[in-house]
């Protein structure tokens, strides 16, 4: 084996030790996508903001409002497009970003951008004067 021979299997081989993890497709180095939270508290909604119809607060990242109607609903306070926390409006049953603009139905769908991605909605459920919010 040549001097050249030599160097050129070493370098391929050295190489190959460098090519990152991730271009191999080890799954260690796979970029986790998915946002797993668990939302699960309860709230007392015989006072304060809850205690009214078109009230609305934010408990444990999650806003929590209650709909002209009574119902209760509940959605991802931060916004999807750069996280500012958003707002609650009862008149029109929906969720505005003050920062951009963005608009979000009762169930978190995006009905006006920049934000391109809905918000996590999450289930309620009422017992007594005790709201459980729950994914
Ligand atoms: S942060 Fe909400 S629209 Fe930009």
């Amino acid at each position: 084996m040549t001097r050249k021979e030599f160097l050129a299997q070493v370098g391929s081989g050295a190489a190959l030790l460098l090519v990152p993890a991730c271009i191999i497709g080890l799954e260690s180095c796979k970029k986790n996508t998915t946002k797993t939270v668990t939302v699960d508290f309860t709230l007392d909604v015989s006072s304060g903001a809850l205690a009214t119809n078109g009230g609305y607060l934010v408990s444990n990242s999650v806003i929590v409002a209650r709909t002209n109607s009574g119902t209760f609903i509940a959605v991802d306070a931060a916004c999807t497009h750069e996280g500012t926390n958003i707002k609650y409006t009862a008149p029109s049953n929906s969720f505005i970003c003050p920062n951009h603009g963005a608009k979000f139905d009762a169930n978190g769908n995006v009905t006006q951008g920049p934000a391109s991605k809905s918000l996590t909605s999450y289930q309620t459920s009422l017992s007594g004067t005790s709201l459980h919010v729950f994914s």
